[in-house]
């Protein structure tokens, strides 16, 4: 961010809390209840540049970014090891079940395969934060980065969850498969660190490649093309009169973002070093 000056002011004495939203058991009325605390850790007061409030506590200005449409969308490794073969069969396996279930539905695929996006990242920044701890030495970066890489991918999450709502079965999905993608990525991770990255790389494809198709139907006019969400336009810098379209060429642009930094750290443990030798790509959005 350059030249945005943001207003910051820190709320005094007493500290006031988050509102909280109450049931009236006996008729169902909601209040708003206050949080008391003597402890003074009151959340900075944020106000955008024009000066009216900041909406958002799950991330501040200073994390809003312009996305890079630049970014080349079809570059795309191709699998030269048996490793890099696996991997790349794996996710292509794993694309035949999600085509199946949700077909041409191409925002409710967008929010269910984000659930899933956000876990390595959050995994692997995870591991490396303890390989640190252990062995007493920097990362490089990678821990920010890949950990910048799971909020990425969660703000895409609560993007799309504002245009597409979960059914309950599509929910008890998610808690299931949230329940064995962690574990098995996990177990990836600390067995080929080489081949998790690379999975995650081909992922990446396969996620610019629905957000293509999720365009090409918008165009046709087979999806309608909402107005954006709120925090979408917030969180892109988007013009306040973008759509959904907007959005999802901003999100495709992350995902070739993704893409490139996972295939990067695959290559780096391909050609024998470790992460922390090369400088992190942090904030490469
Ligand atoms: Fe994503
Ligand atoms: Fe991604």
């Amino acid at each position: 961010m350059t030249g945005a000056v943001w207003a910051r002011t820190l709320t005094s004495g007493a500290v006031k809390g988050e509102g909280k939203s109450v049931t009236d058991s006996a008729g169902g009325r909601t209040e708003e209840k206050e949080i008391m605390s003597n402890w003074k850790v009151a959340p900075a007061k944020v106000a955008k540049e024009d000066g009216a409030d900041w909406n958002w506590r799950c991330f501040r200005p200073w994390e809003a970014y312009k996305a890079d449409l630049s970014v080349d969308l079809k570059k795309h490794h191709v699998p030269a090891t048996l490793s890099d073969k696996i991997a790349y069969w794996m996710v292509k396996i794993l694309r035949l079940p999600t085509d199946v279930f949700f077909q041409r539905r191409y925002g409710c695929r967008a929010m269910m395969l984000e659930t899933v996006a956000a876990v390595p990242g959050m995994v692997g920044g995870m591991l490396l934060h303890c390989k640190s701890l252990r062995r007493f030495e920097h990362s490089g970066g990678w821990i920010k980065t890949l950990l910048e890489e799971a909020e990425n991918e969660r703000m895409h999450l609560m993007t799309f969850m504002e245009v597409a709502q979960p059914k309950w079965y599509e929910r008890a999905l998610v808690f299931a498969v949230q329940g064995i993608f962690f574990n098995a990525y996990f177990m990836g991770y600390l067995i080929s660190p080489k081949m998790a990255h690379r999975v995650v790389g081909y992922l990446e494809e396969e996620a610019i490649h629905s957000y293509t198709e999720f365009l090409k139907e918008l165009d046709k006019g087979n999806i309608k093309n909402v107005p954006a969400p709120a925090i979408a336009i917030d969180y892109w810098r988007l013009l306040p009169d973008s759509t959904i379209r907007d959005v999802v060429m901003v999100v495709r642009a992350d995902e070739a973002h993704h893409r490139d930094i996972n295939h990067f750290a695959s290559d780096i443990h391909y050609q024998g070093h470790e992460l922390k030798e090369s400088p992190a790509p942090l904030g490469y959005h």
